[in-house]
């Protein structure tokens, strides 16, 4: 129980991977603020949590506005006391009806980096004061392997999660001397509504993917890239958080780590 009377944050915490990473906190003991839009999944994450003997709290959040970051981080001190761990996990593929364009709008261009990026750096910003006071904190990003190299099909997304990866490192530099721990998670290929909408925009745009539903399309790419063979699961992204965000990371700052199967070795 290594987050024992500790207290996170994960932001998109209502549904896919942040709520596989907020569960695989409070598993290991962690109090839980579900950061989201999205009210009615995050109540029922909230629920599981509570169920599972730990605290949850669910926070209304926009990770593109900073008010909105700096009112999360103010509520989760008021219901818990303390904040150790910032997930900044919030992701989107695309702008409204992405899926349905071939090339990306710069509606696509804008809300990936909207919330991609400048939620990192929002969600960040909101709690450096209080962890560098503190001297002790730790921040996990979630990018995507999409950021460890150009694009062509949907640069957007691809350019965002590259930013992601440089911010981390730009704020683990900067907070390393106030013994603040800043990384990244890549991960790979995990079937959740954003690769949904991945797959349904690969269906529409590409005559190879005829006669194919979306969790076809997305099998086929699993065993074509992924040298495991296996699909990615977002209880694989949250033991991965969890270690970066643990006292057996402590020595690990700046990194940016893949959880994709082996399809990306760098
Ligand atoms: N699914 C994959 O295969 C995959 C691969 C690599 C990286 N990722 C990244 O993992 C993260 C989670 O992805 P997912 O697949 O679970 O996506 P998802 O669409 O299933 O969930 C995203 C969550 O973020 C919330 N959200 C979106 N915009 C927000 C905002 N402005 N403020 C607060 N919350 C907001 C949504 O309400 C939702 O609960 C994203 O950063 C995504 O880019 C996903």
């Amino acid at each position: 129980m290594d987050f024992e009377g500790r207290t996170s944050i994960v932001t998109g915490g209502a549904r896919g991977i942040g709520r596989g990473i907020a569960l695989e906190l409070a598993h290991r003991g962690s109090n839980v603020v579900i950061a989201d839009m999205d009210e009615e999944s995050a109540r029922v994450v909230v629920a599981e949590i509570k169920a599972g003997g730990t605290q949850s709290y669910y926070c209304e959040t926009d990770v593109t506005q900073q008010w909105s970051t700096d009112a999360m981080v103010e509520v989760a001190l008021e219901e818990f006391g303390q904040l150790d761990v910032l997930v900044n996990n919030a992701g989107v593929g695309g702008a409204a009806g992405f899926k349905t364009r071939e090339i990306p709008d710069v509606d696509d261009w804008q809300a990936t980096f909207d919330v991609n990026v400048y939620g990192i750096v929002n969600g960040t910003q909101s709690v450096e004061n209080y962890m560098v006071d503190r001297g002790y904190g730790k921040v996990v990003n979630i990018a995507s392997i999409a950021g460890r190299s150009g694009r062509s099909a949907f640069p957007s997304y691809a350019a965002s999660k590259a930013a992601a990866i440089n911010v981390s490192q730009a704020w683990a530099f900067k907070l390393a001397p106030h013994g603040i721990n800043v990384n990244a998670v890549c991960p790979g290929l995990i079937w959740t509504p954003l690769w949904q909408n991945i797959a349904e925009w690969r269906q529409a745009t590409n005559d190879q993917n005829t006669g194919l539903t979306p969790r076809q399309i997305f099998q086929r790419t699993v065993s074509e890239l992924v040298p495991l063979g296996r699909e990615q699961t977002p209880e694989d992204v949250g033991k991965a958080v969890a270690f970066l965000a643990s006292d057996r990371a402590r020595s690990i700052t700046g990194q940016a780590l893949n959880v994709d199967g082996g399809i990306q070795m760098n």
